[in-house]
């Protein structure tokens, strides 16, 4: 058996037949069994994963990456197909939080939290397994957990809020987590949103396995929501790294995306609906 991820949910479709939408998911087959990354918004799980054939009741459990309603809006839509399920996530995912965005002619905080409540989760199937730290969640396979935020140029998105006592503060989005595959060609490192910064969440990941081989990097980057010199220092540090495979996806934006094509070349790919990677075990 080898290792194959299948983008099943992402911002865009390369052919007819699959569904875009704004948010991420992904099949990870391995060779101890499959595991769903992320539901995406709810609106495209089921048909790309009939479409791409990947089977949603065969999977040993769910990975959520954070609690935005991008990646946890499929979530009920899979439990209703595959029953009760192990899902593994921080346990800040289910907490409320809110987004500054336009509505009308000013900007007001909008829920873009996971849209439901535990209990009504949990009723459906969720069998939550939180993680705070970085942990073994099946054989060679790891959730990040918290990530420390280290580097000085990601700074994070000004615009995610939660409300504390009345007041609107930054969101620290300690949920955000990443999932990583420990296999023979090196690291995969799976990204949700990658709020944490993605250069935080690789020096955690190497710091935590001691691996530094990493074949690939596949997900949302955030890097379409964050200052031009973000990206500009995200490149630099990236660089720095031996990095097979960067495959940037969803929120990575598409100016983003250019300039990561350009600067990596053979090494960049477009991480769409359908984009599979393979990996011998
Ligand atoms: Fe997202
Ligand atoms: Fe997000």
């Amino acid at each position: 058996m080898s290792w194959k991820i299948t983008i099943l949910c992402e911002n865009t479709v390369p052919r007819p037949g699959l569904l875009g939408e704004h948010g991420f998911a992904a099949y990870v087959e391995t060779p101890d069994g499959n595991i769903l990354f992320d539901t995406g918004q709810g609106f495209s799980l089921v048909q790309n994963a009939l479409r791409l054939q990947k089977d949603l009741r065969q999977v040993s459990q769910l990975v959520l990456s954070h609690g935005h309603f991008d990646h946890t809006g499929g979530l009920l839509a899979f439990l209703g197909l595959h029953g009760p399920c192990d899902i593994a996530a921080h346990p800040d995912v289910l907490s409320e939080r809110f987004r500054w965005m336009p509505q009308g002619p000013e900007e007001k905080p909008v829920s873009i939290g996971i849209p439901w409540r535990e209990a009504y989760i949990t009723s459906r199937g969720a069998r939550f397994q939180w993680h705070t730290s970085f942990t073994e969640i099946a054989r060679n396979v790891f959730v990040t957990g918290e990530v420390p935020r280290q580097s000085p140029f990601e700074t994070g998105d000004p615009k995610f809020v939660v409300r504390r006592d009345g007041e609107w503060v930054p969101d620290p989005l300690l949920d955000d987590c990443s999932m990583v595959l420990k296999t023979p060609q090196g690291l995969v490192i799976i990204l949700g949103c990658a709020h944490a910064g993605v250069v935080n969440i690789l020096d955690h990941v190497v710091a935590k396995t001691g691996e530094d081989r990493i074949y690939a990097i596949l997900g949302g980057t955030h890097l379409g929501f964050s200052a031009e010199t973000q990206l500009e220092q995200t490149i630099k540090a990236l660089k720095k790294y031996h990095i097979e495979l960067l495959a940037p996806s969803h929120c990575t934006g598409q100016h983003p995306v250019a300039r990561l094509a350009a600067e990596f070349g053979k090494g960049f790919a477009f991480g769409h609906v359908g984009f599979v990677l393979g990996l011998m075990s």
